[in-house]
């Protein structure tokens, strides 16, 4: 059975101390309950890694990185590397997130690129992918998501795509407020595992983790991750208060 993930997105959010206090009212809600169906992830800026992999090496979490180098060390100036990730035991690295694409201009042979430097360092890359609003309305979301899955992760063999977490982030859903309907959730993942299968076959299209983001909260994921395509949430804002982190977690 394919793995279901729950992963807080932090952004570029969280002062140390601020990122101390939420990690540890996860940790202390986390702990009161049995969460062995779902894989909790945080994934806090750079300089909280450490403080995070600290905090939460006696308990059921992982951490993940929100970028990563496509170089794997050197002259890089206030770059960060897989090996480095790795060495600070992340587990997880978002990838291909919209901010990413939009403000730092990250195109699909770059993202091919961080994909290949994570799978060779053993990090499991999130690699999230998603339409403008004028592309679902144009009726070309579905040409807009296979385009970006397929650039930048199509070269892998099958071994190596086993290892891939896909997040569908539909652009005119982050920060809106305005959720995919579970139906439109439902229909993109259903799409997505079907070119999976096309490309590695159905097992593989199977045992991949899909997880829906954008405006997912507390009142919502119920109602996504009932559906069968939608494998947990990649979440944003509403990770950053543990209360209501933690009750999306609690929604499966
Ligand atoms: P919001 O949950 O704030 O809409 O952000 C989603 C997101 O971009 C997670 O990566």
């Amino acid at each position: 059975m394919r793995k279901k993930i729950v992963a807080g997105n932090w952004k570029m959010n969280k002062t140390f101390s601020e990122a101390d206090d939420l990690i540890n009212k996860i940790i202390e809600l986390i702990s009161d309950n049995n969460f062995d169906n779902v894989g909790v992830v945080l994934c806090p800026p750079f300089v909280y890694l450490e403080l995070a992999t600290d905090m939460t090496e006696d308990i059921e979490i992982a951490v993940a990185a929100q970028n990563v180098s496509n170089y794997e060390f050197g002259a890089y100036t206030g770059e960060i590397s897989a090996p480095m990730l790795k060495s600070m035991d992340v587990e997880y690295c978002i990838l291909g997130h919209s901010e990413r694409r939009k403000y730092f201009n990250e195109d699909s042979k770059l993202l091919a690129e961080k994909v290949n430097i994570l799978l060779k360092n053993d990090i499991i890359p999130i690699f999230c992918c998603g339409e403008l609003l004028p592309e679902r309305e144009a009726g070309n979301h579905f040409n807009i998501v296979e385009k970006q899955i397929t650039d930048a992760l199509w070269h892998l063999d099958s071994v190596q795509f086993k290892k891939i977490v896909l997040a569908y982030e539909p652009v005119w859903a982050i920060g809106t407020g305005v959720n995919a309907t579970p139906e439109q959730a439902q229909e993109m993942h259903a799409f997505i595992r079907g070119i999976i299968s096309t490309k590695y076959g159905a097992e593989v299209a199977e045992n991949t983790t899909i997880l829906y983001g954008g405006s997912c909260n507390s009142k919502n994921a119920k109602e996504l991750f009932a559906n069968p395509d939608v494998d947990g949430g990649l979440i944003g804002g509403a990770s950053l208060k543990a209360e209501e982190f933690v009750k999306i977690i609690e929604s499966f």
